[in-house]
């Protein structure tokens, strides 16, 4: 039984079709890559598997429950949480205050002493800067947002965490950093969605990839097969990747 399944999705945002029959699952412990060029459709199926919104068509399963159209809060509960790709914190809220967040919510919910506890920890992890715990979040660089917005998911203890372009706007230093902490994640026990419209980062770190042109799945496969797929690179345009990350 796959971790998560999705049927049949399909969303459209007056008259443009944003997702159209997708089909998808997740096993457990995989490195799933969600790929396609801007406007593909990518944000919009993270953001139904996590309830923002809720599909036109087609369902959501995660551990054999129906989830579709829950709110986002019953489905961070669940194990479910994700990034978002423009970083969203508190601004006016330290970086260690927006991580307790995440503590004080999620499926393991602790209490406030448990819940700095596991803060820390997940900063550590994430290798977020301890002499910056105490700064408020606006004055962050791009870096450390990052990190701190994954501190904070992992803080929530997900079974299942969804990765919005968590390189983006990163430095080639910094996005290499993010992908050994996104193998290091799934090493610990989680499973991921990584969304990212950069095929290159997606082929280094995934273990099956899904494609997404228009709103439709145009291919599926472990990275090598995908990268020779014909309509994946018409779809890119011939932009060039490689299979090495
Ligand atoms: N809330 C919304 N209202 C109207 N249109 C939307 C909304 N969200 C997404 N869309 C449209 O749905 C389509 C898919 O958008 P989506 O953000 O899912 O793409 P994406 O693959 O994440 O792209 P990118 O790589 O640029 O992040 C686009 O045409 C977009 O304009
Ligand atoms: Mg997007």
């Amino acid at each position: 039984m796959p971790l998560l399944e999705v049927q049949g999705v399909s969303k459209s945002f007056s008259g443009i079709v944003a997702l159209k029959d997708v089909e998808l699952h997740l096993e457990e412990g995989e490195i799933l890559g969600l790929v396609g060029p801007n406007g593909a459709g990518k944000s919009t199926l993270i953001n139904i598997i996590s309830g923002i919104y809720r599909p036109d068509r087609g369902r959501v399963t995660f551990m054999d429950r129906d989830i579709t159209g829950m709110p986002p809060h019953r489905i961070c509960s669940l194990g479910i949480t994700r990034t978002f790709q423009n970083v969203e914190t508190f601004p006016e809220l330290t970086a260690i205050e927006n991580v307790l967040i995440g503590a004080l919510f999620g499926s393991g919910k602790a209490s406030m002493h448990e819940a700095h506890e596991r803060a820390l920890e997940v900063l550590r992890f994430v290798g977020f800067p301890l002499d910056r715990l105490e700064e408020r979040v606006k004055n962050l660089n791009v870096g450390e947002l990052k990190k701190l917005q994954l501190a904070r998911a992992l803080a929530t203890r997900p079974k299942l965490l969804l990765l919005d372009e968590v390189t983006t706007g990163l430095n080639p230093r910094e996005s290499k950093d993010a992908v050994k902490m996104i193998r290091k994640i799934r090493d610990s026990g989680v499973t991921i969605l990584m969304v990212e419209h950069i095929m290159r980062i997606i082929m280094g770190v995934s273990d099956r990839i899904v494609v997404l042109n228009y709103g439709e799945k145009i291919a599926e496969g472990t990275p090598g097969e995908v990268a020779g797929d014909e309509r994946v690179v018409e779809s890119y345009l011939g932009e060039a990747y490689s299979v090495e990350g």
